[in-house]
């Protein structure tokens, strides 16, 4: 990157850390369970809501117990059912029609971070009637409260329970884009682990190295306080105690609940402390060819990591420490090493593959470049890279290359 490019994203980015202490941040309150829901509702004299899933859990009767609760609470319940993985402005314009027609007054998702973002587009678009949803892309243009939001996840991944962020595909041109706002943090979260206890293997360990990736990336930018540090590292040790176990035991409950909170900790982090290169190469990846976003993640991590090169090692031996992978007496760049072939060991280990099917070279400089416009100059990363700079990921990242 040219370094009148470096200065202003430095800039930028400085702008953004000073005025952090003064940013709106906020969590949402916790619920336990899904039954805790009519009441919340009902002390705000709510009627009707819209639930925001997707089709395989509403069959496979994740969406029962609360369902049947609303019902029994006599609060009207319209449910919008097919949000796609990489969740799409369709999906959205026809859960936000759904809303206005059924007289809706508060939004519940459930689900993954598909349904938890479709819901948060619906919210943006009700809040901004006007404007449509890639207006809304980038930081801070929802600038308008939403309808009410409670999130239930049903993965222990993109932490979207605690997070600003929505990210959305355009149908038309497949450009996945992040729009990010206070306002879309959600005002509840339903922590309960029983509901990550059906998510198969690889849906467990790619989800799992997504919340991974948050933590990390969170911690390896120059825009962490202390409050975030802390909860990377945290969230870092507890996904390497727990996502194996998870992976090959779906019903441990320790095992389930400590990765829900690890993703929750990586989402607060990451809200706060932003992602990086990781993030931008596989949203476009998901926009492009629809790749799961974890499964991007978790190719793209050890990766991007090992680009970063010397800049990131003192960071990357706090986190391998914290991971169980290295000791304080250990060099930088020992325990960098380590850290990234610890992620490269483990994915192994649950079967996630080290490359990805699929990618065209002749999309690599649109994708690059969308990359470029996602990273730069928002996030704080360790190593300044262009959009010539991004292709070299898509090329390591190929299959039969
Ligand atoms: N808003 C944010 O802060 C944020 C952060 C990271 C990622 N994301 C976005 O979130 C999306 C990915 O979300 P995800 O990784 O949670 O996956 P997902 O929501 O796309 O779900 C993936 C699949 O898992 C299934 N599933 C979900 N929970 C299940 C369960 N308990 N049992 C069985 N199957 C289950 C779903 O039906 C779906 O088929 C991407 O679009 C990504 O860009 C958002
Ligand atoms: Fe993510």
């Amino acid at each position: 990157m040219n370094i009148f490019k470096k200065l202003w994203c430095r800039t930028f980015q400085l702008g953004f850390r000073i005025a952090q202490p003064i940013l709106p941040y906020r969590e949402p309150k916790i619920l336990d369970s899904v039954e805790e829901i009519p009441s919340v509702l009902k002390q705000k004299g709510y009627t009707s809501a819209l639930l925001v899933t997707d089709g395989f859990l509403r069959k496979s009767g994740a969406t029962a117990s609360l369902e049947k609760a609303m019902a029994d609470a006599g609060i009207h319940l319209a449910v919008y059912d097919k949000t796609q993985p990489n969740p799409t402005t369709v999906n959205v314009a026809e859960a936000k029609e759904m809303y206005l027609e059924e007289k809706c007054q508060c939004l519940i998702a459930l689900g993954g971070g598909s349904a938890m973002d479709c819901a948060k587009g619906v919210g943006a678009c009700i809040a901004r009637p006007n404007k449509s949803l890639s207006q809304l892309k980038g930081v801070l243009r929802v600038l308008k409260k939403i309808p009410m939001l409670i999130a239930i996840p049903t993965t222990a991944g993109t932490g979207s329970e605690v997070t600003l962020a929505a990210v959305i595909t355009d149908a038309e041109t497949h450009h996945k884009y992040p729009v990010n706002d206070f306002v879309l943090i959600p005002n509840y979260a339903v922590l309960d682990p029983k509901l990550t206890y059906t998510l198969p293997p690889h849906l467990t360990s790619t989800t799992g190295m997504d919340a991974l990736t948050h933590a990390v990336e969170a911690f390896i930018g120059n825009s962490t306080n202390k409050k975030t540090r802390s909860h990377a590292l945290q969230a870092t040790k507890l996904i390497f105690e727990n996502i194996e176990k998870a992976y090959n035991e779906g019903t441990n409950h320790e095992a389930r609940k400590n990765m829900l909170h690890a993703a929750y900790l990586a989402g607060e982090a990451f809200s706060v402390s932003y992602v990086g290169y990781v993030h931008a190469v596989a949203h476009t990846l998901g926009g492009k060819y629809n790749v799961p976003h974890g499964l991007a993640n978790s190719v793209l991590l050890p990766i991007v990591l090992e680009e970063y090169g010397s800049a990131a090692y003192k960071k990357l031996h706090k986190l391998a420490v914290a991971a169980g992978v290295a000791s304080d007496s250990d060099s930088d760049e020992v325990a960098a090493k380590a850290f990234i072939q610890a992620i490269r060991d483990m994915n192994a280990r649950m079967n996630i593959p080290s490359a990805l099917e699929g990618i065209k070279e002749e999309d690599i400089p649109v994708m690059a470049a969308l990359a470029d416009k996602e990273g730069n100059p928002l996030y704080p990363v360790p190593v300044l890279m262009d959009a010539k700079e991004l292709e070299t990921f898509y090329y390591k990242v190929q299959v039969n290359k």
